[in-house]
């Protein structure tokens, strides 16, 4: 059995809570998260899921760092990252990568495509850039003449190829997906997904796959955590979990939710890691 990835132990995270901001003096603060235990095995997609505001995206954003946890501890890779500084943080960071949920707002206007790949091909000294933004074009199925072109000029399941092609860029062992299909149209998200789960597949990443969409989470993730008002109601095996939910708040979020929205084709299609494991037929 090989180590997780990541090891979070008694994760707290407390933010200023603005809307009790008194006119003078400090912005009392609220609990987000309220003592989580987890481990993210590697080398497979893990669903977060839970209603909005329970606290997925703060839970991924404290993996990631963008957020420094209040207590607890976050091991990544054997490193307790948890307060680390940004000098120290800085050489973990091209292994801690994010896909943000909004590729239009997250990618510059004023930048061509194969800029924004290359600038942390760049930021991280490495050679090659020129080759590496074209492999990295090409591992999201983007022509190459997609490097010159600008964000505006793109559709929207284009702009989240850019977001994983450069997500990606410096083959990271960690990967955060926020709801990174919502803004698409049910067949551009089967895409995005197929190319995401590929992708996984072949650079053996580690993903924390946050999602609403629980048909999504189920077809794609191979372990989940429910999380409901900054707590871990239950976590385990997908199969697992949808089949015998334990805690009634997962029933209910299972029993509640509506029919998938994406599209049915991708959701009866056969998971590359089952591909993988089981034998062609008559072998
Ligand atoms: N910067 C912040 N300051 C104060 N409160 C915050 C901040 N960010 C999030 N919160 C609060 O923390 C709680 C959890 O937020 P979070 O964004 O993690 O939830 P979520 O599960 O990702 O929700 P959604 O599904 O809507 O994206 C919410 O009540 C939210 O209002
Ligand atoms: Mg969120």
């Amino acid at each position: 059995m090989t180590e997780p990835l990541f090891k979070v132990r008694g994760l707290k995270v407390a933010l200023p809570d603005m809307t009790r901001k008194p006119p003078f003096g400090r912005v009392p603060l609220v609990e987000i998260l309220k003592g989580l235990d987890f481990d993210l095995p590697r080398r497979s997609v893990t669903g977060i899921v839970g209603e909005s505001g329970s606290g997925k995206s703060t839970l991924g954003r404290s993996l990631v760092r963008l957020i420094e946890p209040t207590h607890g501890t976050v091991k990544f890779d054997d490193n307790d990252i948890t307060h680390l500084g940004e000098q120290r943080l800085a050489p973990l960071r091209r292994d801690l990568q994010m896909i943000f949920q909004d590729p239009m707002s997250s990618l510059n206007p004023r930048r061509t495509i194969g800029s924004i790949i290359a600038a942390p091909l760049k930021h991280n000294g490495l050679a090659n850039v020129g080759e590496r933004v074209a492999e990295a074009l090409a591992r999201v199925g983007l022509p190459q003449a997609f490097a010159t072109r600008y964000r505006h000029e793109l559709s929207g399941g284009q702009r989240q190829r850019v977001g994983i092609a450069r997500a990606l860029a410096l083959s990271p062992k960690f990967v955060l997906a926020d709801e990174i299909v919502s803004g698409l149209d049910v067949s551009t998200q089967a895409q995005i997904l197929t190319l995401l789960e590929r992708l996984a597949d072949e650079m053996e990443l580690t993903v924390a796959f946050i999602s609403h969409d629980l048909s999504v989470v189920r077809r794609l993730c191979r372990q989940v955590i429910v999380m409901r008002m900054g707590q871990i109601v239950e976590a385990g095996p997908t199969d697992t979990l949808f089949a015998a939910p334990q805690h009634p708040y997962t029933r209910e979020l299972i029993a509640a939710f509506p029919l998938p929205e994406i599209d049915p084709d991708w959701l009866a299609s056969t998971p590359v890691e089952e591909k993988e494991t089981q034998p062609p037929l008559g072998a």
